[in-house]
């Protein structure tokens, strides 16, 4: 097979490139490991930037985002029992949508479908080749045989566990890593959530989260130690630790009921650099991956995606190379935004009994300055409706 580029990976990263390549005339291809229903059956994100929406648009693919996307003006911190909102809305003139990643997933896979894409599901043993020459190529197994696929770009949209950013030799490559000592236990169900918008809680137990799907389906995440197993949790032990960590309000109106999916995410921030060693250009979590609590991963990959098609669409019309050449420099600085960000937000709102008194003492004061400095406000929800590209 001969392509323009080669995708690795059908996650958000790969699917909105794809559709965006497509557009533009790029001929692509899209190979992934997995099933088209295993990715579509995977829960993550819930909260997508306005930046984000308007790519899903250029994309051709939001009408059902707007359609059941929940436009969200704000959201609550619970902290040590005192509720204050954050107006993003008033305080910065823009919103964020809450919308599944497994939506934003099947609307793309949807379109690439419907316009012909080729896509390769259940390849197994992708490896990239030459990609620091101008011919790279990209071998996989498909139903025991092997093909190659030619291309002039390699995208290593494959995430973190994926092929791309580990076959770039380790001399060329940078990493910055944080590991935090927690988790969050997530569960998903269909009960009505405990509020209109979302509460991120911090309490003596640990952090805990209230979001949600849709008007009858909630997300919760707590905080819980690193060594747990999902199997040692039961939905009824699950819904007894969340209560104890809400309010009085928030826990008279938390209905509970079976979960639909139960996991525990590990949380770590880190940072692969450059993100393009000569044709191989890495994007999303295959270069980095944030913690959870500032709702940026899935945006940083939206993030990477404009800054990769441009680029790409560029070369393809003017053979220029500028924006290649920038392409690197331009996600990072976005990325390392996002990664302060989402580090900052964990650090306020989790239990971390290595820090003492001392350390929840300083969480009190960056609580007591974010809710009676509008400056301070303004920082917090500039970040979280997402820095502008
Ligand atoms: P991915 O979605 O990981 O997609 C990569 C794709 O590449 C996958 O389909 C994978 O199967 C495929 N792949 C991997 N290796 C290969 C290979 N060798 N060959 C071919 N294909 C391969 N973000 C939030 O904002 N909020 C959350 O609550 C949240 N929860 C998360 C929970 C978990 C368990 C994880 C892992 C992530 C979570 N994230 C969350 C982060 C967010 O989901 C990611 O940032 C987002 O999925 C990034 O999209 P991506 O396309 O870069 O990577
Ligand atoms: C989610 O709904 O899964 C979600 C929302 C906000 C976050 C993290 C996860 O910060």
């Amino acid at each position: 097979m001969r392509v323009q580029v080669a995708i690795i990976g059908s996650g958000p990263a790969g699917l909105l490139l794809g559709q965006l390549l497509h557009l533009a005339g790029i001929d692509a291809v899209i190979l992934e490991q997995r099933s088209q229903e295993y990715v579509l059956g995977r829960i993550r994100a819930g909260v997508l930037e306005q930046c984000m929406v308007e790519m899903m648009e250029r994309a051709g693919v939001a009408q059902r985002l707007h359609a059941e996307g929940l436009v969200h003006h704000g959201f609550e911190i619970l902290f040590g029992g005192e509720r204050h909102r954050m107006d993003l809305h008033g305080l910065t003139g823009k919103d964020v949508t809450v919308y599944g990643q497994t939506e934003v997933t099947l609307d793309l896979m949807q379109a690439r479908a419907s316009a012909g894409g080729k896509s390769v599901y259940e390849a197994d043993n992708v490896s990239v080749h030459d990609f620091d020459g101008t011919k790279p190529r990209v071998r996989y197994r498909k139903d025991g045989r092997e093909h190659e696929v030619e291309c002039d770009f390699i995208a290593g949209c494959d995430g973190f566990h994926g092929v791309c950013r580990p076959s770039v030799p380790a001399s060329a490559l940078t990493e910055h890593e944080r590991v935090y000592p927690f988790g969050w236990l997530g569960v998903l169900a269909d009960v009505p959530p405990v509020s209109e918008e979302l509460i991120y809680v911090s309490h003596d137990r640990g952090f805990a989260l209230c979001s949600m799907r849709s008007r009858t389906r909630s997300r919760y995440y707590i905080q819980c130690p690193l060594e747990d197993k999902v199997e040692a949790w039961s939905d009824a032990q699950f819904w007894e630790e969340l209560a104890r960590r809400l309010d009085d309000p928030a826990r008279a109106r938390l209905v509970t009921g079976p979960s639909l999916e139960k996991s525990i995410a590990p949380l770590r921030s880190y940072v692969a650099e450059p993100m393009r060693f000569g044709r191989l250009l890495l994007a999303g979590d295959a270069a980095h991956i944030v913690p959870p609590t500032g709702a940026k991963g899935l945006n940083l990959a939206a993030s990477d995606v404009h800054y990769l098609s441009q680029a790409l669409i560029e070369h393809y019309r003017s053979g220029a190379s500028r924006e290649l050449d920038a392409y690197s420099g331009r996600c990072l600085r976005r990325v390392w935004q996002a990664v302060r960000f989402s580090w900052w937000m964990t650090n306020l709102l989790h239990l971390f009994p290595e820090n003492g008194s001392f350390g929840r003492k300083i969480q009190c004061a960056e609580f007591d300055y974010l809710t009676s400095s509008r400056a301070a406000g303004t920082s917090l929800a500039e970040n979280y409706v997402g820095l502008p590209y």
